[in-house]
């Protein structure tokens, strides 16, 4: 397994990335030595890695446990955390003990949140299973479920001691999951890295099938991309707030559909808003808003809100963003993240925040869930032809 350091502040931890490579996985779990291991899954990464990666551990290092929660974004709750926690102690979890997240980005935050509060803090080793925990989610401090009202709402920042990857588990990953995570990686390149777009545009497939090698070369552009902005922002309160890019409204569809359409696909959506309330109010090109339809189409994921979300429940949440409080906006704007043009942000009262018009946030949602005609071309192709 090849190894990076992530680096935030203060803040250090290998990540190391292979393929086909669980055996190294189980010898670096024994090599960190626990009294026993937590190893917290859902059902289905139980089954597909859980198991095997307990038996092997065990066999070699030591008592492990495989605890799993019950799958999916509605399940990323207060009541799931304090089952978990119980089932670990019940199993014998104490302070030498290892919480071991196999699984995506629901798994890794609420075993990140269980590692920072059993005994108040134990260690943490990610093994990430999808494309956005692999990529994004593991290289975040930040560990958080939902509140009734939105997304990520409650939670605080703990560190892994390391993160475990291999790509070779993506392989069982369903075709809708690799499709959302290409989302995140549209994401760094637009917002933060905008040297890889080229590269990243050539080879998306929206079939949502990857070979290995372009695998890791995402996973390592994301790895720099992370490093750019959150390098000495371990809280993701300044620069890192970048990283939120697509997330107002995205966080607010992913939620309202509750789980229907999973977080990278609303990212992508949420992207796409972003760049429109960037045009619209004369921030950024035509040119901008089509390389995102572009960028993110050839992901696979759909280009609107699927009928069956509620608007009235996705403006609701947009009221409950968590980017909150770090600029003071009106009652009738909401802080986002805008684009002025790929990689450049635009900054206002020394934050890469930007209070939109929610007039303007409303309607672009609209226009979101009109489904285009087949065949039909986007308002937003219409317009760039205007302008040429
Ligand atoms: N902390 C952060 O900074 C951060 C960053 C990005 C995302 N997130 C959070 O991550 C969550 C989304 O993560 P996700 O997209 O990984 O979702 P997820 O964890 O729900 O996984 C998606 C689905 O894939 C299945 N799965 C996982 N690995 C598999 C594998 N290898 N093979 C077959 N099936 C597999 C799971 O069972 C699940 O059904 C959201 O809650 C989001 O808020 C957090």
């Amino acid at each position: 397994m090849q190894v990076t350091t992530v680096t935030m502040d203060d803040v250090q931890y290998p990540y190391r990335l292979g393929t086909d490579c669980l055996d190294d996985i189980v010898t670096r779990l024994g090599e960190l030595g626990a009294s026993r291991y937590l190893v917290v899954s859902d059902p289905t990464v139980a089954e597909l890695y859980g198991q095997r990666l307990c038996e092997e551990l065990a066999a070699l290092a030591g008592p492990a446990e495989l605890i799993t929660h019950p799958s999916g974004e509605r399940n990323k709750g207060l009541p799931t955390l304090h089952d978990l926690a119980e089932e670990a102690l019940r199993r014998g979890a104490d302070r030498q003990s290892i919480v071991v997240a196999l699984g995506g980005g629901v798994t890794g935050n609420i075993a990140g949140l269980l590692a920072a509060l059993l005994f108040r803090g134990i260690r943490l080793v990610h093994v990430p299973t999808t494309v956005v925990a692999m990529l994004d989610s593991v290289l975040s401090l930040k560990q958080a479920v939902n509140a009734g009202v939105g997304k990520n709402l409650v939670g605080t920042f703990y560190q892994p001691v390391e993160v475990l990857a291999d790509t070779a588990m993506l392989r069982t990953l369903p075709v809708r999951e690799i499709r959302s995570g290409m989302c995140e990686v549209v994401k760094n390149s637009l917002a933060i890295r905008p040297s890889m777009i080229d590269q990243l545009s050539a080879g998306l497939r929206p079939d949502g099938r990857y070979p290995d090698d372009t695998m890791r070369w995402i996973i390592y552009e994301s790895l720099a991309a992370k490093a750019q902005v959150t390098a000495y922002d371990k809280y993701e309160r300044g620069e890192g707030l970048v990283l939120e890019y697509g997330h107002t409204v995205g966080h607010a569809v992913e939620h309202s559909s509750q789980g229907a359409v999973p977080h990278g696909a609303a990212v992508g959506l949420g992207m796409i808003a972003a760049a429109r309330v960037s045009h619209r109010s004369g921030w950024a090109s035509a040119e901008l808003v089509e390389l995102h339809r572009e960028l993110v189409g050839k992901t696979g994921v759909a280009l609107h809100i699927p009928s069956d979300v509620s608007l009235s429940a996705v403006r609701h949440r947009l009221a409950f963003d968590n980017k909150r409080g770090y600029l003071p906006v009106d009652a009738a704007s909401y802080p986002m993240v805008l684009l002025e043009s790929p990689g450049k942000v635009l900054r206002s009262e020394g934050t890469v925040l930007t209070a939109a018009p929610r007039d303007l946030v409303d309607s672009v949602v609209d226009e979101l869930a009109r489904a285009p005609r087949p065949g039909g071309r986007s308002a937003d192709a219409a317009v760039l032809d205007g302008a040429r």
